[in-house]
């Protein structure tokens, strides 16, 4: 990429929204796109799809050459016409994904420094016109520092955990909410202890605790945040 283009790239507006597992990053990170008309990356998604072709493959998180293989074959799309959801390859993978199988191997996967240095550049290729609302947990700090607008969502585990439940339950996957805990609990320790990218806030992010919140209000709140950023 020439000068130029990383210029131009640079000035096309990205939302980052960061947050731990199970915080509802995703249901808010989409409203956003939608009302502010920009494209949607699900960097999770990203993470889950190699997971889910590694299982696929049977390569095991440790075998580090082929996962590099595997996440050069990974082509993700979030159409804004099937609700943002999943798709590789021009198949909706989104069910698919979010396994706890698939949750906890994503995670091994993504504390390995190799493959988060390959999905980085992926990541990186989702800016486009007119901008960008990207979710995950490195976004403001490693993948788009130079975000024009950035907010850290938190929330207590048991809350996060009875989001996942809800959720999971709705969409007609079977789930436990002890299980769910805990593996919330097992993911927030390996995603914050990490040493590469772990789950922190940047320092110029604005931080919503969502325990208590309804998603309306959540929205409203993020919403005047990032007019106030994008200055619209
Ligand atoms: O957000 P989601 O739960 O779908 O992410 C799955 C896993 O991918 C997380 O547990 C986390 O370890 C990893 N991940 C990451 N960095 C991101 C997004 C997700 O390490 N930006």
């Amino acid at each position: 990429m020439s000068v130029d283009q990383r210029d131009r790239r640079e000035n096309i507006p990205v939302i980052v929204i960061d947050g731990p597992a199970g915080v509802g990053k995703g249901t808010i990170a989409k409203r956003l796109a939608t009302a502010f008309e920009f494209h949607y990356l699900d960097s999770g998604a990203a993470y889950r799809a190699l997971a889910a072709m590694a299982v696929e493959a049977g390569i095991e998180a440790a075998d580090v050459l082929a996962l590099i293989r595997l996440s050069q074959q990974l082509s993700l799309q979030f159409p804004p016409e099937h609700d943002y959801q999943a798709f590789a390859n021009g198949q909706n993978i989104d069910q698919a994904l979010r396994t706890e199988e698939c949750s906890s191997l994503a995670s091994q996967i993504a504390s390995v420094p190799e493959v988060r240095a390959e999905l980085l550049k992926m990541q990186r290729g989702f800016r486009q016109p007119p901008g960008l609302v990207a979710e995950g947990r490195d976004l403001g700090t490693v993948v788009f520092p130079d975000a024009q607008a950035k907010i850290f969502l938190d929330a207590s585990s048991e809350e996060r955990a009875r989001r996942r439940y809800k959720q999971l339950i709705e969409k007609g996957i079977s789930a436990n909410f002890d299980h769910l805990f805990d593996s919330i609990r097992e993911r927030d320790q390996r995603d914050r202890t990490r040493s590469t990218a772990p789950l922190v806030a940047a320092s110029d992010a604005r931080v919503i605790d969502s325990t208590d919140m309804t998603i309306e209000a959540v929205l409203a709140q993020a919403e005047v945040y990032i007019r106030e950023c994008l200055e619209i």
